[in-house]
């Protein structure tokens, strides 16, 4: 019988805290219970990784030769595969079949879930901050981007029933029991991005500038922010300070469970996002505008990265009806972490 093994990997919904991480600041995301499962069928007398996604047609051979600017564009999906492929020593040929139910360029995650569970069924031969760091790598060679750890440690570290608040100085993170009478509804604004060709680097360039200027930025206090004499960066300082600060707090009114106050950080992020760190699009405007007059919701504001990709909302359980808003939505639970599902062998983990 061939060794087979399946992993899934959640996607994440960022509450609070964009834009912090590759800033040494802090975020409070879940992982959700919408996932990317990846099943590796290991056949020993192959050559060859047969590829195939229930989300995109047509499947990938990968072998020892491949590389990923020799994938054809149609084939682009692939690169997390071989990006992870040549970073995984003696990785194994067969079939990979990749199922998942996370939305694909909507801010969600579902990059870092697919190289997370495909990570995993290769035996990456890693755990925790040092499978997050490892993945990390492989997501730059995949797209050529420099991003935080956000993602890979809300993937990895995630738990049924609680928000994880990240981090990004010491590594360390900490569970927030999310309250029972609150309900996350995540919503995509109909626009599609890719991270690669949005501004991201260009953000993540001013942090480093920044950092030239004045040095680390510091939460606990504004006082760089009167030595940060350009206008733009003064705007992007002033995000930054401000949403760490505003993780902090919310983790305060969820303790207390006070999720009204907890709906206005939400939405004072997003205006931060939208008008200091500029992020936004008016797609994601509208819809946190629109969300906001529906009663029983909190807050709502982007989440991720932005530029397009999806909104999440906080609200009373069932007062915002997903039917009605004509746009792709989901309900979403805070879950476990990535992890094997299923093996008749035992991963090198
Ligand atoms: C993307 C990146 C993360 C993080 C968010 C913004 O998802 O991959 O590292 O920077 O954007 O918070």
């Amino acid at each position: 019988m061939l060794d087979k093994i399946t992993a899934c990997a959640p996607g994440r919904v960022n509450l609070i805290g964009d834009h912090t991480d590759y800033a040494y600041g802090l975020s409070l995301p879940i992982a959700t219970d919408l996932d990317t499962c990846a099943t590796l069928i290991i056949d020993p007398s192959s050559a060859q990784l047969n590829v195939t996604s229930d989300l995109y047609e047509g499947s990938v051979d990968i072998t020892k030769d491949t590389s990923i600017d020799k994938l054809p564009l149609n084939m682009n999906w692939a690169k997390h595969i071989v990006a992870l492929a040549e970073s995984v020593p003696n990785r194994p040929f067969g079939k990979l079949k990749i199922k998942s139910t996370l939305p694909l360029g909507s801010g969600l995650s579902s990059s870092a879930a697919l190289q997370t569970a495909v990570g995993l069924v290769f035996g990456a031969n890693r755990k925790g901050i040092d499978l997050a760091k490892f993945l990390q790598t492989t997501e730059r060679l995949a797209t050529g981007v420099t991003g935080g750890l956000l993602d890979q440690m809300a993937i990895i570290f995630g738990k049924k029933g609680s928000a994880i608040l990240l981090n990004f100085d010491d590594l360390s993170y900490e569970y927030i029991t999310l309250p029972e009478n609150f309900e996350i509804i995540v919503v995509h604004s109909g626009v599609r991005r890719e991270l690669s060709s949005s501004k991201y680097k260009e953000r993540f360039n001013e942090f480093k500038k920044l950092e030239t200027l004045v040095g680390r930025l510091d939460y606990s206090s504004d006082d760089q922010l009167k030595m940060v004499k350009d206008r733009v960066l003064l705007k992007r300082a002033r995000h930054f300070i401000s949403e760490s600060q505003r993780v902090l707090q919310a983790k305060e009114l969820l303790h207390s469970g006070d999720i009204n106050s907890f709906g206005t950080l939400m939405v004072e992020s997003h205006k931060s996002l939208k008008e200091d760190f500029e992020v936004s699009i008016p797609a994601l405007d509208n819809l946190v505008d629109s969300l906001l007059t529906i009663k029983g919701v909190y807050g709502a504001r982007l989440t991720g990265a932005g530029f397009g990709g999806c909104i999440v909302a906080v609200c009373e359980p069932g007062s915002i009806e997903l039917g009605s808003l004509n746009l792709r939505a989901w309900k979403v639970s805070a879950s476990d972490g990535a992890h094997i599902c299923t093996s008749n062998k035992m991963p090198n983990l």
